[in-house]
């Protein structure tokens, strides 16, 4: 049978009215200190309940994993209870939501890090990107990334037993489910990708060790709330932050199938053009042959997000190219998303200046359709 994007669909135990999801969205608007959602964080999130899934911009399981100005954690009881807020406004409002959970790894600054320390990552190398920081007046400013050193392996262990912690506190602030975040080149797509990951140890050399990590955190985040409840979202062949890999093929082959013997909630991949805030001008032409190998690997629920218009959208679904479909910046702008795209409804345009960091302008003043 042919698949449409307002039939529902089966994810994990909960049954979704359709097949609009919003993408998960870092918009740096977190209150301090303390990086906890606001009033203003809830009336936005409440706005867009009638996505089939939210999945909340990333937010990082601990002050290491932060990298980059206001985005929220879920590290300590104050932001548990911010959270708590918005699942309940989601929920109100008939919603479903999944936390995305972050650590950034390298891509970061001492200025976030517990005692002014260097950011970690799988090997001590430069960086190519900068990241968001705050500066002596307060005001957000793109800074360089300093080189990172190498986590040991007790880091890593203690960053495993994070995300664990990390989970459990998304559950007890309401949350039905989780979506680990190993894409865009933050630390577990660090460890992934060969050119980011120069170890010798058990989590370098072959990709079977580079997808150690990401295994890791997936068992115990499935071990904590259940792997019916637990997404991962990767972005293969994403060349944001200075990601590659020698190996695409094999190594995303494998991450896949690996991820089968869980029983996920889904499988979430971002069209590697569309993996940074502005599009890849280079295509890779391999990526049509590793999209269709991993989607006849994938035994599970698969979204795709990177792009998509309502046209689009329904082509992925009606050629099986995916089940779901992600819009990341069309949410920004169309709170009532769904609706517009059931009903051939013309769309507001994202502005992006006022995507990371600022008040409610841009953020929760987008109109609904009359
Ligand atoms: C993003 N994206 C993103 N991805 C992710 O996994 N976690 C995140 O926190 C963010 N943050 C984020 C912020 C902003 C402002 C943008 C524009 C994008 C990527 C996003 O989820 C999505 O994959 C892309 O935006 C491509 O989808 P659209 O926008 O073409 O539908």
């Amino acid at each position: 049978m042919t698949q449409n994007l307002f039939q529902p669909i089966a994810v994990g135990p909960f049954t979704l009215p359709h097949r609009v999801a919003m993408a998960p969205l870092t918009r740096s608007r977190a209150g301090q200190p303390g990086d906890v959602p606001t009033a203003l964080n809830i009336e936005y999130y409440r706005q867009r309940a009638s996505a089939a899934l939210i999945v909340t911009e990333a937010t990082q399981v601990s002050r290491q994993g932060q990298g980059y100005a206001w985005t929220p954690g879920i590290y300590n009881q104050t932001q548990v209870d911010g959270w708590h807020a918005v699942a309940d406004a989601v929920h109100g409002a008939g919603g479903l939501i999944f936390m995305q959970l972050w650590h950034v790894g390298r891509v970061s600054h001492p200025s976030f890090q517990p005692g002014g320390a260097l950011p970690v990552a799988p090997s001590a190398l430069p960086v190519p990107g900068k990241t968001f920081i705050v500066d002596a007046s307060g005001q957000g400013v793109w800074g360089d990334i300093p080189v990172p050193r190498e986590l040991t392996l007790q880091g890593i262990r203690a960053i495993v037993e994070d995300y664990r912690q990390a989970a459990r506190n998304a559950m007890r602030a309401g949350m039905d489910g989780i979506e680990i975040h190993a894409g865009n080149g933050y630390l577990i797509d660090q460890f992934i990708n060969s050119q980011s990951n120069h170890r010798q140890d058990a989590y370098g050399g072959h990709h079977r060790n580079r997808a150690r990590l990401l295994l890791e955190i997936v068992e115990t985040v499935a071990d904590e709330v259940g792997a019916d409840r637990v997404g991962v979202r990767l972005t293969p062949m994403g060349r944001f932050m200075g990601m590659g890999d020698d190996t695409p093929e094999e190594t995303f082959g494998y991450i896949v199938e690996s991820l089968n013997r869980f029983g996920l909630a889904y499988l979430h991949l971002v069209e590697p053009m569309m993996v940074g805030t502005v599009k890849d001008e280079q295509e890779d032409p391999r990526w049509e042959l590793i999209i269709r190998d991993l989607r006849r690997i994938w035994r599970g629920v698969l979204i795709l997000a990177g792009g998509y218009d309502a046209k689009s959208a329904e082509e992925a679904l009606a050629s099986g190219r995916a089940d779901l479909i992600a819009f990341g910046r069309p949410f920004i702008a169309n709170p009532d998303l769904p609706r517009r795209l059931r009903e051939g409804l013309p769309l507001n345009a994202p502005d992006p200046a006022s995507f990371f960091g600022g008040d409610h302008r841009g953020y929760t003043d987008y109109p609904l359709h009359g």
